[in-house]
């Protein structure tokens, strides 16, 4: 039997127990537990926004902030197409029209200098969604946003601690999102975060999150939320997991660049970017996108590092090639080469917080004896 190395392993030994014990002794496990509150204020603090508002995953933070923003029928969103389900559903499910943009080679975020050609009387906001470890180039979207008067999503789900321009991703436009799977820099089980500065668009996310219940009549309501309430028990991850933030940022950069110098010399492969003019990679996972003149594809190449132990993970598979909006007809004839190619070519490697250095040692050679 060998030894198999997963694609992620989180890192739970800090006060992980300690904060999820007292929620057993005090019997405060729903999401009217005091770890939620507290959660919500240190995360919102560390990003630098007024509220925080914990709900139960990250595409139900996304599913909320489309919500909240009141994009509806016939309202468009460019966003890129290279990026996970989670930020389109909503859009679709209210009768609105996403816009994809096609992805940067380089960075593999959305390509910024795209967007503004897509704008029509018709669009209502931008969805910036950061990467895999580096961030949008955001500036020029803020920008965009700003003269044509739009509203600014900010997917930060992949990007606990990271900054651009020294400023906390998570920070930026109208309102932003979180993911806290157990893959992410800060890990609840499953669990998510919406983060604004607006009053009003927070109380109305925290409306969405718990069924719109009305304060002074319960059970009558105004409209149609969703029951995405953290429980105290996540929380009480969350906390403790943020305590170790710094620790974690830095260990994944670490990893990040320990992987590009065991497979830097590597023949046929493209490995992530480690900075940007604007921010050092935060390396949530670790993308390798192979060059054709190898021969081989993504999904062979996984299939073979399986056999031989290691686990990995296929890039996104863009938004305009999915199966369930073809059959809606959306995005016909629309073609986007640089995220189709990164969804054939692309895949991650282990990348979990709990990874050792021995295991990464096995993981570039078993990558290399697959590829040479
Ligand atoms: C960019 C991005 N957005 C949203 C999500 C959805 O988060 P969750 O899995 O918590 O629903 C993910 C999940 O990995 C993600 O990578």
């Amino acid at each position: 039997m060998i030894d198999f190395i997963a694609v992620n392993e989180p890192l739970l030994d800090g006060n992980e127990k300690k904060y999820l014990l007292e929620c057993i002794e005090t019997g405060w496990i729903s999401s009217e537990g005091p770890f939620v509150k507290e959660f919500e204020q240190k995360f919102a603090a560390r990003m630098g926004r007024k509220h925080g508002i914990a709900v139960c995953n990250g595409t139900a933070a996304i599913d909320a902030a489309v919500d909240a923003l009141g994009i509806g029928q016939g309202d468009e969103v460019i966003m890129p197409t290279f990026t996970i389900i989670s930020c389109i559903n909503q859009i679709v499910r209210n009768g609105g029209k996403p816009v994809l943009v096609d992805s940067d080679p380089l960075t593999w975020n959305m390509d910024v200098s795209q967007i503004e050609a897509k704008i029509t009387p018709r669009t209502k906001a931008i969805m910036i969604v950061h990467i895999f470890g580096l961030p949008v180039d955001i500036d020029p979207v803020l920008e965009i946003a700003k003269r044509y008067e739009l509203k600014v999503i900010e997917d930060a789900a992949e990007m606990h601690g990271q900054t651009y321009k020294g400023k906390p991703c998570g920070s930026f436009g109208d309102i932003s999102t979180f993911s806290f799977y157990p893959n992410k820099h800060v890990t609840t089980g499953e669990g998510g975060m919406i983060l604004t500065d607006d009053d009003e668009l927070a109380e109305t996310c925290r409306s969405l999150r718990n069924l719109c219940f009305q304060p002074q009549k319960r059970f009558v309501h105004e409209r149609l939320g969703w029951n995405m309430r953290m429980t105290n028990m996540q929380a009480a991850l969350g906390l403790a997991q943020l305590e170790r933030l710094d620790d974690f940022v830095q260990r994944k950069r670490q990893m990040g660049l320990r992987f590009t110098e065991l497979l830097g010399k590597l023949q046929g492969v493209q490995l992530p970017l480690a900075a940007t003019d604007y921010a050092k990679s935060i390396y949530w996972v670790y993308g390798i996108i192979l060059n054709e003149s190898t021969g081989l594809n993504a999904e062979q190449v996984m299939k073979r590092l399986g056999e031989k132990g290691v686990g990995s993970r296929p890039f996104f598979y863009p938004m305009h090639q999915q199966p369930v909006f073809r059959k809606m007809r959306l995005f016909e004839g629309e073609k986007y080469p640089v995220a189709e190619r990164m969804a054939v070519q692309g895949f991650y490697i282990p990348s979990g917080m709990a990874l050792t250095e021995v295991q990464m040692e096995n993981v570039a050679e078993r990558v290399r004896e697959v590829l040479n």
